[in-house]
């Protein structure tokens, strides 16, 4: 990349800092070793999201099934303004970010608003996150955008440092795409509470949810007529490959996505074609996996009101405003964090 007349202004309106706490190789060692070894298998959400991964996903978004998407964005669009009006917010922060193309819509809402607007973004994802301000940067021509690059407790860990994010009036701290769902319950409860934890007492939350709804209507989203779910879900093996030096075989696993109702969320699977061996060099371990056994790669929860409340009081939220879709398939949720 050359630089260009252009690029002194912007770049100067432009930061990313890593904030990740451990390192991030490290916490992958030690996650696939404590769900890996053995049966029942299972991974953390957040090592789907190499560059790859974080492109597969952008098109998940695209697909004619992938329906949270769409409702999310609808909603935003149509209420942007007054979700921006309700919190009164003069800086935007937001979670697992992504392509923030949605954001957009708050974005625009919240220039509209104030003169000198602050996007704080943080991912997982460096790529998509430098990707996605060169883009906000263009677009919104008064807008600073600062990327914490880390997982979600580093960046919630590090926000008071960020000079963008340290708080010059409320702020709208947004958790959009339901991927607090990606959680079991305790996880979620303990994500909140870190959440509400690093709020002001005039800071507000904007949570998307997820809802349920017809299971023709969830499997459908997650296993989409032209496989790019199963060709995300396959791209974790290719993480784990060029991560930890191991040889899955990604021929060798089906993507399988069926809707648990006793546990109200779709389980993203990769079933085992065959025995196989899979041999993991940065752990000198060789795992035995036969044949039908399954890999539980994610979790994505459907919420119904009672599951929303309970979360809410587990985490010392309460609800200002809800936002849905038609029949309640998707929410936005505007929550104030309790004291203490
Ligand atoms: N908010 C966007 C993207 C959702 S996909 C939307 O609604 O469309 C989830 C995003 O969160 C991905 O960009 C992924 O890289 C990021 N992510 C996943 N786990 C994370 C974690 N533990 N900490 C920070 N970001 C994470
Ligand atoms: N938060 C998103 C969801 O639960 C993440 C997601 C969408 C996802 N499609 C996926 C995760 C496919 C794994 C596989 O809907």
């Amino acid at each position: 990349m050359s630089a260009n007349a252009r690029a002194v202004p912007v770049a100067s309106r432009y930061s990313r800092r890593v904030v990740e706490e451990r390192d991030p190789h490290a916490e992958l060692l030690a996650d696939f070793r404590a769900g890996m070894l053995e049966p029942p298998r299972s991974l953390p959400p957040k090592y789907f999201y190499d560059a790859r991964g974080s492109q597969l996903f952008d098109a998940i978004c695209d697909t004619p099934e992938y329906y949270p998407t769409r409702l999310e964005a609808e909603l935003l669009e149509r209420h942007a303004d007054a979700i921006l009006e309700a919190s009164g917010a003069r800086t935007l922060f937001e979670l697992g970010s992504g392509t923030s193309r949605k954001t957009e819509y708050l974005l625009a809402a919240l220039e509209r608003r104030v003169p000198a607007p602050r996007y704080v973004a943080n991912d997982v994802c460096g790529e998509i996150l430098d990707e996605a301000g060169a883009r906000l940067l263009r677009r919104f021509g008064a807008l600073q955008v600062d990327s914490l690059c880390g997982d979600y407790a580093a960046a919630l860990g590090h926000l008071d440092e960020s000079p963008a994010a340290a708080s010059d009036g409320p702020r709208l701290f947004c958790f959009l795409g339901s991927s607090l769902g990606n959680f079991e319950d305790d996880e979620a409860g303990a994500l909140l509470t870190r959440i509400r934890a690093a709020m002001n007492p005039e800071d507000r939350l904007l949570l998307g949810l997820d809802r349920v709804k017809p299971r023709p209507v969830l499997e459908a989203a997650y296993n989409d007529a032209a496989g790019v779910t199963a060709a995300f879900n396959l791209n974790l093996l290719s993480v784990l490959n060029s991560e930890l030096g191991a040889d899955f075989d990604p021929e060798g696993f089906d993507h399988h996505a069926p809707f648990v109702e006793e546990h109200s969320r779709i389980e993203m699977h990769l079933v085992s074609r065959r025995d196989q061996q899979v041999q993991v060099t940065e752990l000198e371990a060789r795992l035995e996996i036969a044949a039908g056994e399954i890999i539980r790669t994610e979790i994505s929860r459907k919420f119904s009101r009672e599951a929303v409340d309970r979360l809410l009081a587990l985490a010392g939220f309460e609800q200002e405003t809800e936002w849905s879709a038609a029949e309640d398939w998707y929410s936005l949720f505007l929550l104030r964090p309790l004291a203490g």
